[in-house]
């Protein structure tokens, strides 16, 4: 009789644990980790007490939650063996904050399944994600045994900037040894075309504050005599881009890297359907820098948007006011090797020098994070390759994402340790928006893909 394969034997113990771990993601959902909003400070901290006792209970050693300035980071370590490669597990646990309210479907907190996808906040970014990784744990010790050591750190301050991770690493470098990070917090393109991220978007995010006279006017009396500082801030905003999308600050793209037309003609070979696109968005036309595909302007081109702007009276019926002040907060993408930091200066120089006489402009830079690109010869990227084309039938394809995870430059820079970004959401899963999922399909082809995930890299390093 032929023995049974680890992929076998995996996918039958897996199929009796689907309800447990359905169950235990949905208590894991209805905490309302909210990082950005200091009223969920208790919840975020509740999170990660829950994570903690979890952790415990799966077997994990040295369990701990690393204290910073900030949410702590979950530490937990299962070293079966020194000499077999370690892989550390990235992941976080707060999420973004649910309004608009009245647009989720099933309130945002409380876990609900529709049309096989779960819908809650945080259910595919991050916490149904890396929660993956959790149970693939559970379940390799429930059937062929742990092949690696694994090592959690798991943060709570992802979607705030992850300010005080860095330090984090730092202080605790000899805890987080390991051979790889692997990270869940990406997509692929499709449930039927397995992809693996091998590059993300940086980030320089910024709030400006346009001040006109020194309170608000009445627009009669001062009307037309005035600078009116919403105008200003909209006339500056539309010198940030011209109408080919090309953004005009001076020096933006020094730094661009630039990819030959084989690499492009490689990129254009992705499945993507344009129509499609256009019209999951309702939209009747894409609009990018010109000379590039969408694909390429979300992947390999940098963009700036404005986020957010307001000012003036925004209250119900009429006020005539000319406004004292307008603001907008302005974020840019960035691609290697632009750095936020220069990138956060040129915007600066730049937006100040194209202001009006009559108003008083501010810049004030939020967060930021440094462009990545990971690598497609490292022993774990051939190991998330292996693993999911066993998983999917299919090799995975490299993609670049538009999102950023900028603590993953660190990774790099702090640990110098490898990043494999081996996600399984799908853009469409409305991250940050109303009616967030994540789809039961994605949630156990990730778990049972993390397991074999580990069998692979430990085959690789023999
Ligand atoms: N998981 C996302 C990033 C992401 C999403 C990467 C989809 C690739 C595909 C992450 O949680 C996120 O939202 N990051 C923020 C960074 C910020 C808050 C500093 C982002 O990209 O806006
Ligand atoms: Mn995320
Ligand atoms: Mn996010």
């Amino acid at each position: 009789m032929q023995a049974i394969t680890i992929h076998q034997q995996i996918l039958e113990v897996l199929e009796t644990q689907k309800d447990k771990f359905l169950n235990e993601l949905f208590e894991l959902l209805r905490f309302p980790s909210i990082s950005a909003d200091t009223n969920y400070r208790d919840k975020v901290l509740a999170t990660a007490e829950w994570l903690k006792n979890h952790a415990i209970h799966l077997g994990f050693e040295n369990v701990q939650l690393l204290e910073t300035e900030g949410f702590p980071v979950l530490y937990g370590e299962k070293i079966i063996h020194p000499n077999f490669p370690t892989i550390i597990v990235y992941g976080h646990y707060d999420v973004q904050p649910a309004d608009p309210l009245e647009l989720w479907e099933s309130p945002p907190f409380e876990p609900t399944i529709r049309d096989g996808k779960i819908y809650a906040r945080g259910a595919t970014d991050d916490k149904g994600q890396f929660f993956m990784h959790l149970k693939a744990f559970e379940l390799l010790q429930k059937t062929t045994g742990l092949p690696c050591n694994v090592k959690l750190m798991i943060e709570g301050e992802e979607e705030v900037g992850s300010p005080n991770l860095g330090p984090c690493l730092k202080k605790y470098a000899h805890l987080f040894k390991g051979d790889v990070i692997l990270v869940s917090d990406t997509s692929i393109i499709a449930n039927d075309i397995p992809s693996i991220t091998t590059g993300l978007r940086g980030l320089s995010y910024l709030e400006v504050e346009v001040t006109g006279p020194n309170r608000d006017l009445h627009s009669g009396t001062y009307g037309g005599a005035v600078l009116n500082p919403i105008q200003a801030l909209c006339q500056m905003i539309t010198k940030l881009k011209d109408d080919n999308g090309v953004i005009q600050i001076p020096h933006f793209y020094d730094d661009v890297i630039i990819y030959s037309d084989e690499e492009r003609a490689l990129m254009a070979k992705q499945p993507f359907d344009l129509q499609e696109y256009k019209n999951s968005l309702e939209i009747d036309e894409v609009f990018g820098e010109v000379g590039y595909t969408t694909i390429e302007r979300t992947s390999i081109r940098p963009c700036l948007d404005v986020n957010g702007i307001w000012g003036g009276y925004i209250g119900e019926g009429a006020k005539t006011v000319l406004p004292s002040k307008a603001y907008a907060k302005i974020s840019m993408r960035l691609v290697p090797n632009q750095d936020p930091e220069k990138i956060t200066q040129l915007f600066t120089d730049y937006f100040l020098s194209i202001a009006q006489k009559g108003v008083k402009v501010k810049v004030k830079p939020h967060h930021g994070g440094k462009p990545v690109l990971t690598s497609l010869d490292s022993n774990a990227y051939k190991a998330a390759s292996n693993a999911m084309e066993i998983t999917f039938g299919k090799k995975p394809i490299p993609t670049k994402g538009g999102g950023s995870i900028p603590i993953v430059a660190l990774f790099n820079e702090i640990l110098n340790t490898p990043t494999v970004l081996m996600g399984f959401g799908l853009d469409t899963d409305a991250l940050h928006s109303p009616n967030e999922h994540y789809g039961i399909f994605n949630f156990f082809k990730g778990i049972e893909t993390i397991a074999l995930f580990h069998h692979e890299l430990k085959n690789i390093y023999g």
